[in-house]
């Protein structure tokens, strides 16, 4: 197994071009490439776990008549299997399809026929929601879990993470940096160990591949529940980005040859800015990362395993201040839609797009498109100084 940095990446600082990032990437074409990659279908997995239900898509007239479009549809993402982000849905079908495979079977098992049939640590490195998830999962199938956290995540996080059942183990460094640490202990653990993380490197695609169809779920239910509304299929669905695994996700499922594909628009923290910097350089860019609300956004590498599907695929991408995020949290608190900072920053992306008609015209938004917003976490767990 490979450390999760490089290979095949150059590393610059984001500060380097004295503090100026690319703030904007679009590329319309890529709405007509194709994912080569089957179509995932992991809902009757989903279906199956304890406490699930589709979460809710809802109507925001007001921000519509704010961007001048005709329909903004937050999925609200605060409230997923019992747990406050959509990352469980990743988890869960990773966990299944990693312990089924071990069993020798290449479907994805219920945690209850999983349940006491394997003796090993599930190991992960986290900035809060992905390991409480996979926390969680650990437990519900009778597994110790290890998660390795950068000190700087909040108490809450700390908290819940430990709260699962999980040994937890801080480390001062970076996430980036913690991500290779809990790789080294997997590795170390050999059989007995199992790596469960989002970013994928040579040699370790499985897993992350996994998590990404897991996320498919998500995408099917907005479908769905926007024809259940009565509404047009998307024009514009954005994607909260870290390392870029929900982006491939939300590429891998709309970029099927529709002619009507919607824009997907990569959305991160103006401070940690690796994915659009890499569609800038046409390679993939490490960045520098600092302090940033949005915890689950600030990773400083793209997961390689994702990049290709991001170069080819990404039509727009934006990076949003941390001003602007806060603002983005407490506009749809007073809507009452429970959004943490990073499920918020796509409202703040849509602003920022939607106020400058060029990139209204690279996005292809008009007064009668229909944005979709994934608001990824709820406040409550992941919250900030309003
Ligand atoms: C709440 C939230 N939104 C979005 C993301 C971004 O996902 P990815 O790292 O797959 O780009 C994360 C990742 O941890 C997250 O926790």
């Amino acid at each position: 197994m490979e450390p999760a940095r490089k290979p095949h990446s150059r590393s610059r600082s984001s500060r380097e071009n004295g503090g100026v990032t690319h703030a904007w990437y679009s590329n319309p074409s890529a709405r007509s490439w194709i994912s080569p990659k089957p179509v995932a279908d992991t809902r009757a997995f989903h279906r199956a776990l304890p406490g699930y239900a589709p979460t809710r898509l809802i109507n925001a007239p007001t921000l519509a008549a704010e961007l001048g479009v005709a329909h903004v549809v937050v999925k609200e993402e605060s409230l997923r299997i019992g747990l406050p982000a959509f990352k469980i849905l990743g988890a869960s079908y990773a966990i299944s399809r990693a312990l089924s495979a071990r069993l020798g079977s290449d479907e994805a098992l219920s945690l209850e026929q999983l349940h006491g049939k394997l003796d090993l640590t599930i190991v992960a490195a986290t900035d809060g929601n992905h390991g409480r998830a996979v926390a969680h999962v650990a437990r519900l199938v009778g597994l110790p879990a290890r998660i390795h956290v950068p000190a700087d995540i909040t108490t809450e996080a700390k908290q819940a993470i430990a709260g699962e059942g999980a040994e937890l183990v801080v480390l001062d460094e970076p996430y980036d940096a913690v991500v290779r640490h809990a790789t080294a202990v997997a590795e170390s653990l050999g059989e007995k160990g199992l790596l469960v993380q989002d970013s994928s490197w040579p040699g370790y695609e499985d897993v992350p591949g996994w998590i990404v169809e897991g996320y498919s779920t998500l995408f099917s239910e907005a479908d769905e529940q926007l024809a259940a509304m009565g509404l047009p299929p998307a024009t514009l669905v954005t994607a909260p980005s870290g390392v870029g695994a929900l982006a491939e996700a939300a590429l891998d499922h709309y970029r099927r040859g529709a002619s009507d594909a919607p824009t997907v628009l990569v959305v991160e923290p103006e401070g940690a800015p690796c994915i659009i910097e890499s569609l800038h350089a046409g390679e993939r860019v490490d960045v520098e990362i600092g302090f940033s609300i949005m915890k689950g956004l600030n990773c400083g590498v793209v997961s390689p395993g994702a990049w290709p599907t991001l170069r080819d695929g990404t039509d727009a991408s934006i990076v949003v201040a941390e001003k602007a995020a806060a603002e983005a949290v407490r506009d749809l608190q007073s809507l009452g839609i429970d959004s943490g900072p990073c499920g918020a920053s796509s409202l703040a992306a849509v602003r920022a797009l939607c106020a400058d008609p060029a990139r209204r015209a690279d996005a292809g938004v008009d007064e009668h498109s229909v944005l979709v917003l994934l608001s990824t976490e709820s406040l409550v767990a992941n919250p900030i100084d309003l």
